[in-house]
């Protein structure tokens, strides 16, 4: 719908992909799959964790909540996209939109802070073993938690709210296939060149302190690996790294592949491809390989299925 100038928007049209509705059986059941895999293997995750006093380390405590971030932030954007695969309307409210910026805002910051709190977690446990129950003690990690949802917080509430205050006037439909700011400033009608900044302040920030931080880590723990003397003590001093490793890995190959410049006639639909490897398939792969590479967790599983048949 084109606008006249002046009204202002009151319910915003999520166009999802280009030819969507040509597919939209295949898509629907799809995404149903991916999302119903997510909700069982992050609850799971998050379960397991719980019940399994041996998993009651710092490491299972980030994951844990790793898990819980990766659940909500797919539930931000999913559920609502199933929901328009399916209807004829594509509507969402002005308030839905805005609530959906922020909830996706929080958590996928949240996300690369916990990924960096583990990175950290390891370096402490393999750089300095001796003290690591004191150094990462209960309060050390919740104040990690807390100081990652605050860094979330902030973003998505000063971006979300930056974004808003803007006055929607050329058209209401947002092509993308949630409420992601980029493709939200673009329907503005009043100056949006300071929330872009704002936006790529706060992303570059948030990208290149979290992946300092892992880098830093991964370059101590490596130098210490190669220290030790025996094959088997660095297979194990590895072994526990290596599940982190592959969900930075996938996390930040996303990100990269998201940000980096691309050819400008395909930018929209690459743009929604990466979006949704990034906000859709991450949180589903992430429980994924923390329990098939990481022998605890399928130590813990095997309890729990001796204890139940
Ligand atoms: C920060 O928040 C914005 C808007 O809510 C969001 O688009 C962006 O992905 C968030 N992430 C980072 C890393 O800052």
């Amino acid at each position: 719908m084109k606008l006249h100038n002046g009204t202002q928007v009151t319910e915003f049209v999520l166009l999802g992909f280009a030819g969507q509705h040509k597919f939209w059986h295949i898509l629907f059941l799809v995404f149903l799959v991916i999302y119903v895999t997510t909700l069982v293997g992050n609850v799971g995750m998050i379960l397991l964790i719980k019940i399994d006093s041996g998993l009651h380390t710092p490491m299972y405590f980030f994951l844990q909540h790793l898990a819980f971030v990766d659940l909500c932030y797919s539930s931000a954007i999913t559920p609502k996209m199933l929901q328009n695969f399916i209807g004829t309307e594509k509507s969402i409210s002005f308030t839905g939109c805005m609530v959906q910026l922020l909830v996706y805002g929080i958590f996928a910051t949240c996300d690369l802070y916990i990924l960096a709190a583990m990175a950290v977690d390891r370096y402490v446990a393999i750089c300095n073993p001796l003290h690591y129950p004191v150094i990462m003690s209960q309060r050390v990690c919740t104040q990690l938690l807390v100081a990652s949802y605050f860094m979330g917080f902030t973003n998505a509430s000063v971006n979300t709210s930056f974004t808003f205050s803007l006055k929607f006037c050329k058209s209401n439909e947002i092509n993308h296939f949630f409420c992601d700011e980029p493709p939200i400033l673009a329907l503005a009608c009043s100056n949006v060149d300071f929330s872009i900044m704002l936006l790529a302040v706060f992303v570059g920030f948030n990208l290149v302190f979290t992946v300092l931080i892992i880098i830093f880590s991964y370059t101590y723990i490596l130098a210490a690996i190669v220290k030790i003397s025996s094959t088997a003590g660095r297979k194990k001093a590895f072994s526990t790294c290596a599940s982190h490793l592959t969900a930075i890995t996938i996390l930040y190959g996303a990100l990269s592949y998201m940000y980096l410049p691309h050819s400008s006639t395909e930018t929209q639909e690459h743009e929604k491809a990466a979006s949704v490897f990034y906000g859709i398939m991450v949180p589903m792969i992430n429980p994924m390989i923390y329990s098939l590479r990481n022998h605890e967790v399928k130590e813990a599983l095997k309890g729990i299925r001796k204890k139940c048949f």
